[in-house]
């Protein structure tokens, strides 16, 4: 069936910096992710290679690959979310050749759906973002912690600290404006020097870890929704627990089980609406696919 809803379209980025309003920016990983961010309003969908330390337990953003990318962006697709869809490529994709980064840009569009992606890094991401511009995928940049510099970095520290590296950072943040980003993340930096950057550029700056000067807000949907145990760093605001929500669920589930009170008859089929008060629709129904009952489905009605 035809989505009633205006095509996703990356003017939004724009727009919002033309209004002053800020933009709302949130990872997504997969289809429950992708349907709870955008039914909560987000702008734009962020498939960021976070996905490999967040959904894959990797301890950097480093062993994601272009497949990974494919895998999760298709998933966040399936949900539909009438939103842009950006994609982090990552390490090692942009960095061999443009034609390299081409095809990896290309993937991430035809077999995946994106609308755009990421790619870390300034000045000598030139001839990477020019060649993805060139293959009509339009490109979001990222300056200041770039996670897939970790080693050159030697750690996830605040950077932009210090004059030349301010100078340093506003110099990469005009050229890729120049260089034809729609937007720009602005990632760990000091909320000075984050105000600088904006009000110096055109594109919106996407803020994470640098302050609230900036065009928009991106969070990573695990650090938002506090599903990961640990305590998060101090640019995250957790809006919920769910992660200690979901322990208390699965808790709950074990002793019902083990105390025999899972399933009851409401749970079964078989047995008549008298007998079982409170199930759901007709004696066989299982429910829909998201919503009341469960993605993987179990059985389909007969
Ligand atoms: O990979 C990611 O999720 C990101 C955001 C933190 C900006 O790059």
């Amino acid at each position: 069936m035809q989505d009633p809803r205006p095509a996703p379209s990356l003017d939004v980025f724009a727009r919002r910096k033309r209004e002053g309003t800020p933009l709302v920016v949130v990872t997504a990983y997969d289809l429950s992710s992708a349907l709870i961010a955008s039914a909560g309003g987000a702008d734009a969908l962020l498939v960021g290679d976070s996905l490999g330390m967040v959904m894959l337990g990797h301890e950097t953003t480093l062993p994601v690959t272009l497949d990974d990318m494919v895998h999760h962006c298709r998933a966040v697709q399936r949900a539909r979310p009438g939103l842009p869809v950006i994609a982090d490529l990552p390490y090692g994709t942009f960095h061999v050749s443009p034609a390299e980064t081409v095809r990896a840009g290309l993937r991430l569009v035809q077999e995946a759906g994106v609308h755009a992606v990421k790619v870390e890094g300034g000045r000598r991401r030139a001839d990477a973002i020019a060649a993805l511009l060139d293959a009509e995928i339009p490109v979001m940049g990222h300056l200041g912690l770039t996670p897939q510099s970790v080693n050159r970095l030697g750690g996830y520290r605040v950077q932009g600290r210090g004059a030349e590296a301010e100078a340093l950072l506003l110099e990469e943040a005009a050229f890729l404006e120049q260089a034809g980003c729609f937007g720009l993340v602005l990632e760990c930096v000091p909320a000075a020097l984050a105000v600088r950057a904006t009000a110096s550029l055109a594109i919106p700056t996407i803020g994470i870890g640098a302050g609230p000067g900036c065009d928009g807000q991106v969070l990573v949907f695990h650090d938002l929704l506090g599903l990961l145990p640990g305590r998060p760093p101090r640019f995250v605001k957790q809006y919920a627990e769910l992660g200690r929500l979901g322990i208390e669920a699965v808790t709950a589930f074990a002793a019902d089980v083990r105390e025999r009170r899972f399933p009851t008859t409401a749970n079964s089929y078989g047995v008549s609406a008298v007998d079982a008060p409170g199930a759901v629709g007709t004696d066989e129904s299982t429910g829909p696919a998201y919503g009341g009952g469960s993605v993987a489905g179990g059985e389909q009605p007969a």
